[in-house]
């Protein structure tokens, strides 16, 4: 079990003085950092709009520095007189009143991003991986500085998440939130149910056609789902959960056979990021946040987000169900999520006072994954004698776990035996399988998945 040190005090700006305004028609001053497909779109649609932004913001704006590591590179591209490749000196220059972060990377980005908030700077930051590692650091440093964190693009571009949680779902008390938020892993899967093709097959397709980064190690394997998670969780359920606190599982292992016997149960195999709120069986409360692939129905909202679509589904006490869908991914997408907080930090800029920063007040204990209740589906070959059935479910009845559904069929002279489960602890549903693969009587475990399940959350129990 992690829980995290009680830094509501630096995070809530309970403490922090507004944000002064600045003179009136004093351009506020914009530092961008990184000038790769989200960068060029930011300065693109900033200048095409322009007009339009500032009377959003309610004064006027101005790139003024724009930092890349190769000027050569950028040569043309950029006014010459905005362009540096010193980003260090930029991000603290007088007058630069909003510094925006389009790198990506950790080490380097947080290093800049620290150095601004510490000289008084608001932040905007598409980097899930930064601000899932390191928000608390961030979040004290925009506290102490009485200045704006923004990170809208961090999760699924330009689909309003973080702002929903932030703001919209603010007075409600939310039980879960679970998403697609990878658009690369969505699109393989969703090739292999319409196709029938292997793992590797769509893997390249995805390559191809330039979803999938040459090296697509992050995405497949959950990677950059588990930072989003830890940003939704840590917003949704006003507690600290970071990259490290997610269980995370990727989905290089499924195959072919997995999403045929998906289909065969009316269900469809996703990557889900699964934020959720529960009580244990000595009733205290946890949250946990994990990212594996998960067999969903059909009938769910989340199964029909095909291609490389994002959706994120919220379930809150008063406003019920909720869904955001949308492109999760993409230079313009991300540049509009940017744009928007560029917007809300310049127009706090020009009227003084903060955004609602993040709130970690509720402090709730991290639920390790052994203890989170989750549902297994289970594919296996046994051996076709009288009492295999009855031995096999000794092992989940002595675990307290009991069969949801029972399936056999015959099989070459042998039996395919599909179980699954009603909701019980990971841990102790990990281990049945463990006894079921040493068993003499299964011949092999084919496929075991976890399925979603609206039984986890409190607001169905
Ligand atoms: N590589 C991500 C995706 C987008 O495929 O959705 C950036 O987080």
């Amino acid at each position: 079990m992690s829980t995290h040190e009680n830094t509501a005090s630096a995070s809530t700006g309970a403490a922090a003085a507004a944000q002064k305004a600045k003179a009136p028609g004093d351009p506020v001053g914009i530092a961008i950092l990184g000038h790769g497909t989200v960068g060029r779109e930011v300065l693109r649609l900033m200048e095409q709009h322009r007009d339009a932004l500032e009377h959003r913001i309610g004064g006027p704006i101005e790139v003024r520095g724009v930092a890349v590591s190769d000027k050569e590179k950028h040569r043309g591209a950029v006014p010459e007189e905005l362009l540096t490749d010193d980003a260090m000196t930029l991000v603290q220059r007088e007058d630069i009143d909003l510094v925006v972060e389009v790198i990506g990377g950790i080490d380097y980005p947080r290093r800049l991003l620290l150095a601004a908030l510490n000289a008084g700077k608001s932040v905007v930051t598409a980097n899930k991986a930064l601000v899932a590692a390191h928000a608390d650091e961030l979040a004290a440093a925009a506290d102490a500085a009485n200045v704006d964190l923004y990170f809208e693009a961090a999760v699924a571009a330009a689909i309003p998440v973080v702002g929903m949680l932030r703001r919209s779902l603010a007075g409600d008390q939310i039980e879960s939130v679970s998403g697609i938020v990878n658009g690369t892993t969505n699109f393989i899967l969703d090739a292999m149910d319409s196709t029938g093709a292997s793992y590797d097959d769509m893997l390249k397709e995805a390559m191809d056609l330039g979803y999938a980064e040459a090296d697509p190690t992050a995405d497949v394997e959950g990677h950059d789902a588990a930072s989003k998670a830890a940003i939704l969780a840590s917003l949704a359920f006003h507690t600290r959960v970071n990259y490290d606190d997610v269980h995370c599982e990727g989905i290089s292992s499924i195959t072919a056979e997995d999403i045929a016997a998906a289909k065969l149960a009316g269900q469809t195999i996703k990557l889900l990021a699964i934020c959720e709120r529960f009580r244990d069986e000595d009733g205290k409360e946890y949250v946990s946040a994990r990212v594996h692939p998960t067999l969903i129905s059909r009938e769910h909202p989340l199964a029909s987000v095909d291609k490389s679509y994002n959706a994120v589904f919220v379930e809150a006490e008063a406003a019920g169900r909720l869904m955001f869908y949308g492109n999760g991914a993409g230079g313009d997408p991300t540049a509009s999520a940017v744009l928007g907080d560029i917007v809300g930090a310049a127009r706090n800029k020009v009227h003084g006072g903060r955004a609602p920063g993040e709130n970690t007040y509720a402090n709730l204990p991290v639920a390790d994954f052994g203890r989170v209740p989750t549902r297994y589906h289970i594919d296996m070959e046994v051996v076709d004698r009288v009492g295999v059935l009855a031995e096999l479910s000794t092992f989940f009845a002595q675990r307290g776990i009991s069969l949801k559904t029972v399936r056999q069929e015959e099989l070459n002279g042998h039996a395919r035996l599909i179980l699954v489960t009603h909701t019980a602890r990971e841990e102790d549903l990990a281990s049945c399988v463990e006894d079921l693969k040493t068993s003499e009587s299964v011949r092999a475990v084919k496929s075991v998945l976890r399925l979603y399940s609206e039984e986890n959350s409190q607001a169905e129990s």
